[in-house]
């Protein structure tokens, strides 16, 4: 057992020098202290939140396919819940974090901090070449900032995408992780000229293509079909239907702002049905606002958040998505299906030129001029940008391999 090495062990741990069974360091922490000395340049990969982890899951595979990296998983335990989080280990085969740090949900300013205290001794102990982060979530700055006060390489794998709008949390995560990126790995042109205006060195920034879309690809063949997703969720199949998800703060938790949105989207239900998997939040501001009972009236079916499976099926098959998501904009324009976006800017602005991504903002009169556009015409077509062909995280391992090489001695 790994747990009595640690007590009957005289190793001396790397931070406190002590015999590690008196070490500073927590179980199982300190285990890892017992670890054969390896020359593989160590990764500490993180994930937190949903997106994270259809983002890390090729990026995990194709490192472990490398001999001379070593990925270590660590979970901030942002998200927690089976439907947000665990469901998604299960679907995209993704081995169990190293360790999990379980946080939870708090303000912006105590999750953000929270995840800081409890991942500092995590580098102590694990002593990484680097910490790789993925997306815009308060675990990727959080984890950013704390490698990068330590020293520790920091690698940002969706870097340099920019919505120009500070007032989303996500969009100051982004920028201030770029800043103190040393490797940046981007997914569309534009990221590029973002940085660079940032003043961030060209020479650190590659472009890579979407691991986001390596795992839409590498899943699609399994992907649950939408008949059998809307017999469970909705009791029955639907010739056709749209797919709607909203949760950003902006959309969601303004009352005025998202009865609005709700009721341009009731109306369209009555004209084709929608089908809504609810993110914990906005259920529980439809909730607090009263919106259950005009819902109810209109032909918008909410359900529990889908798994990763269920959810490429549902989209792959909808006439249309409408949606607040950043991921969905790109998962349909990979997917070749319409989508709406509920916002008034986006951070992915290759969806609209190349793919099949309309931004209408928040005002009925648009999203409704939009949807009957798809009626109309069928909506954008669009075409797959370069390099989303679902290698993007073996060309991150690449450019890893050449940079760690000779890391370790
Ligand atoms: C976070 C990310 C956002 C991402 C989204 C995907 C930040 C700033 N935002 O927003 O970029 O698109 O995740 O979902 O990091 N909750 C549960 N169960 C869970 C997780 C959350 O019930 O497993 C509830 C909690 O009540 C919580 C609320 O959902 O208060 C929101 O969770 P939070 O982690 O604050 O951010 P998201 O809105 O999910």
């Amino acid at each position: 057992m790994r747990a009595d090495n640690k007590f009957s062990s005289t190793a001396p741990c790397h931070s406190c020098a002590r015999a590690a069974k008196f070490c500073c360091l927590p179980y199982p922490l300190a285990l890892n202290l017992l670890a054969p000395v390896n020359k593989r340049a160590k990764i500490l990969c993180v994930v937190g939140a949903r997106p994270n982890l259809m983002k890390i899951a090729p990026v995990l595979r194709a490192l472990s396919a490398s001999e001379s990296l070593e990925a270590r998983l660590i979970h901030t335990g942002q998200h927690y819940d089976d439907a947000m989080d665990g469901q998604f280990f299960r679907a995209l085969g993704i081995r169990q974090p190293d360790l999990n740090l379980e946080v939870g949900s708090a303000s912006h300013a105590v999750q953000t901090a929270e995840i800081m205290k409890r991942f500092e001794p995590v580098v102590d102990a694990e002593n990484p070449q680097a910490v790789l982060v993925v997306g815009d979530v308060n675990s990727t700055i959080a984890c950013a900032m704390v490698a990068s006060k330590k020293g520790v390489k920091v690698i940002h794998v969706e870097a340099g995408l920019r919505s120009f709008d500070r007032a989303m949390p996500e969009e100051i995560n982004r920028v201030l992780t770029d800043q103190i990126s040393d490797l940046l790995f981007t997914t569309e042109p534009e990221a590029l000229s973002n940085l660079v205006r940032e003043g961030i060195e060209a020479g650190r920034v590659h472009y890579v293509g979407n691991v986001m879309i390596d795992t839409l690809l590498d899943n699609l063949k399994r992907a649950v079909p939408a008949a059998a997703t809307l017999a469970a969720q909705v009791g029955g199949a639907l010739d056709a239907y749209g797919v709607i998800t909203l949760h950003r703060p902006s959309t969601v938790d303004d009352r005025d702002i998202l009865t609005s949105v709700l009721d341009a989207l009731c109306m369209i239900s009555q004209r084709l049905p929608l089908v809504f998997p609810v993110h914990p939040r906005t259920r529980a501001r439809i909730q607090e606002f009263d919106l259950l009972d005009r819902i109810a009236r209109s032909k918008i079916k909410l359900i529990a958040p889908l798994g990763y499976l269920e959810m490429l099926g549902l989209t792959r098959d909808a006439k249309c998505v409408l949606t607040d998501s950043g991921g969905l904009q790109e998962e349909t324009t990979a997917l070749g299906v319409p989508c709406i976006t509920l916002r008034e800017n986006t951070e992915r602005p290759i969806t609209i030129t190349e793919g099949t991504n309309t931004l209408v903002g928040r005002d009925s009169a648009k999203i409704l001029a939009a949807f009957d556009d798809i009626v109309a015409n069928g909506g954008k077509r669009g075409r797959i940008p370069a390099m989303w062909d679902g290698r993007a995280a073996d060309r991150i391992a690449a450019v890893l391999v050449k940079e760690f090489a000779g890391a370790v001695t």
